[in-house]
């Protein structure tokens, strides 16, 4: 490959590698929403996504007719909604996704959420908040070809752009 074509491919990859981290929204149940008319297996649905941290999702319902209510795993399972952590009832609640964690969800009114209304979010990869985590660098390597190896998250995504142009040309 020429120079530039190789810049090329490395900036292909690198925008990828940005655009496949950024922070997303997902409507639960997509365009269905929150519902138990047609209802969506909602289980399939979280099962689909790749939550991260930063994310958020979004819950679309008729408040007459349907509410969220956060719970614990054990009232998640048996569809108590008698204590739950949060409970949302505007319509369209978008909750932030702050951290890795297990989140549970089910409709408060009737026995919607035993007809199957319940959703579990599964936030598996993220970074922690820079502020908890300062950046740091790491020392550089001795061996010229080891140069550009740099853990991400420690620069950010325009220093792995950077980065990436830099291989294309060292390479
Ligand atoms: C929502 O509730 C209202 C009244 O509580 C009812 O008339 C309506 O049919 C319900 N809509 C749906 C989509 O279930
Ligand atoms: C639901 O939760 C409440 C409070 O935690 C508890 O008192 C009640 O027994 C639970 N109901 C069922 C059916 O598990």
């Amino acid at each position: 490959m020429g120079l530039v074509q190789k810049v090329v491919f490395f900036m292909v990859l690198a925008v990828l590698y940005v655009s496949s981290s950024m922070a997303e929204v997902y409507k639960v149940g997509d365009y269905s929403g929150w519902t138990n008319q047609n209802m969506p297996d909602y289980k399939k649905w979280s099962a689909s996504k790749d939550f991260k941290v930063g994310d958020s999702i979004v819950f679309e319902y008729s408040p007459q007719n349907h509410s969220v209510v956060q719970v614990s795993y054990e009232d998640y399972k048996k569809c108590n909604s008698s204590s739950p952590m949060k409970t949302f009832i505007s319509g369209k609640d978008t909750i932030p996704i702050k951290r890795k964690v297990h989140l549970f969800f089910i409709c408060g009114v009737s026995d919607n959420c035993g007809k199957g209304q319940k959703v579990d979010i599964r936030v598996v990869t993220g970074d922690t908040p820079a502020t908890q985590n300062p950046p740091s660098v790491s020392a550089p390597a001795p061996s010229a070809n080891n140069a550009v190896s740099i853990s991400k998250g420690h620069i950010g995504k325009f220093g792995f752009v950077i980065l990436a142009v830099v291989a294309a040309i060292t390479y």
